[in-house]
């Protein structure tokens, strides 16, 4: 930790708040998945990131290991459950563990993009809920707390015992559509899922526009169909917003059903860019003027190359402030209004 932010934590101290004064001094590491994310959340606090290395053995055994001490440290570990997610997880967890043994005095898993919230239900025979299984091994390994965005179902919240704060993307969206799109309250934003209108109305609050949503079915992991578009979009700027673009089978039918009921002109954003398998390919003949995600993936210069659609808006700040705001003790809740 800069001795700037403990400087500002004793002095929160001396003014007689003294909830979290001894979690000092903050530290901020990165697993291998979003280092440039880390990077960004440590410039934004104003602090140095954290050294640790970490290692894969010629067994393919992994080996984490921290080149400072973490003695009495409020212990921040940033990492995505991103491909290749298992060694992500792994990491992680090793992360977590090795912190814990070191005497830090507090442990949170930041993780901007928990993959595995999309296993969140027992809705077929002989299936884990992988979503709660994830959660045990954080905890198990020694997490204090979870700090994490835009899960797939934000009921994944319930599998954990230790406090989570569940941050969302919508603000950063919504500013950027209002800051590029000069009539966005004049637009629609759809749902490409009835499980998206949740977040979708709350995008439409943010802009002041209409609401439409997609009877969406799935009929594989790469293929979805469009059933029927419920609500107006005709000669209307769209929004599409969902969660996360993996394989963007979902975006392609949203974009096309929108066209078919008469959209002008299309916008498409999501918080997590996963985009793999065919996902550059159908980005790419997509009729839409951008594909807008953020970072809570890291989406690497190649895939940026392959599709001129995509764009990508950080989400540092939002982090770096609940960090701040955890580690003094604050309410996080004014980062969601
Ligand atoms: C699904 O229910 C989610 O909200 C996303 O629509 C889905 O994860 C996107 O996956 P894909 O891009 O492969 O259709």
């Amino acid at each position: 930790m800069s001795s700037n932010f403990g400087y500002a934590v004793r002095a929160t101290f001396l003014e007689g708040i003294t909830l979290n004064s001894r979690y000092n001094p903050l530290m901020v590491f990165s697993g291998q998945s979003n280092i440039h994310l880390a990077q960004e959340i440590c410039d934004h606090l104003g602090i140095p990131l954290g050294k640790s290395e970490t290692q894969k053995f010629s067994n393919d055994n992994l080996m984490v290991r921290y080149n400072e001490s973490l003695r009495e440290g409020d212990i921040y570990i940033v990492q995505s459950l991103s491909s290749p997610a298992s060694d992500n997880l792994l990491e992680l967890l090793l992360l977590i563990d090795a912190a814990k043994t070191s005497s830090a005095a507090r442990v949170t898993a930041v993780i901007p993009y928990y993959s595995y919230a999309r296993s969140d239900k027992k809705d077929e025979p002989r299936i884990p809920i992988a979503g709660r299984l994830v959660a045990d091994l954080l905890q198990t390994a020694g997490a204090d707390r979870i700090l994490t965005m835009t899960l797939h179902s934000p009921q994944v919240h319930g599998f954990f015992k230790v406090p989570v704060d569940h941050l969302s993307a919508e603000i950063t969206i919504a500013n950027h559509l209002l800051a590029s799109i000069s009539d966005a309250s004049e637009g629609v934003v759809l749902a490409p899922d009835a499980g998206d209108m949740k977040r979708a109305s709350a995008l439409a609050r943010r802009l002041n526009s209409n609401l439409a949503f997609i009877d969406k079915r799935r009929v594989s992991d790469t293929q979805v169909e469009a059933r029927s578009l419920v609500g107006d979009v005709r000669d209307r700027k769209v929004f599409i917003v969902d969660d996360e673009i993996s394989t963007a089978g979902s975006i392609v039918q949203a974009v096309s059903a929108a066209k078919h009921a008469g959209a002008r002109e299309i916008y498409v954003a999501c918080t997590h860019g996963v985009y793999v398998g065919p996902a550059l390919e159908r980005i790419k003949g997509l009729d839409a003027v951008e594909v807008v995600s953020t970072n809570t993936v890291e989406v690497p210069e190649w895939k940026m190359a392959q599709a001129r659609k995509l764009k990508v808006l950080t989400v540092a700040p939002l982090f770096g402030e609940a960090i701040q705001r955890i580690h003094t003790g604050k309410s996080v809740s004014v980062l969601f209004e």
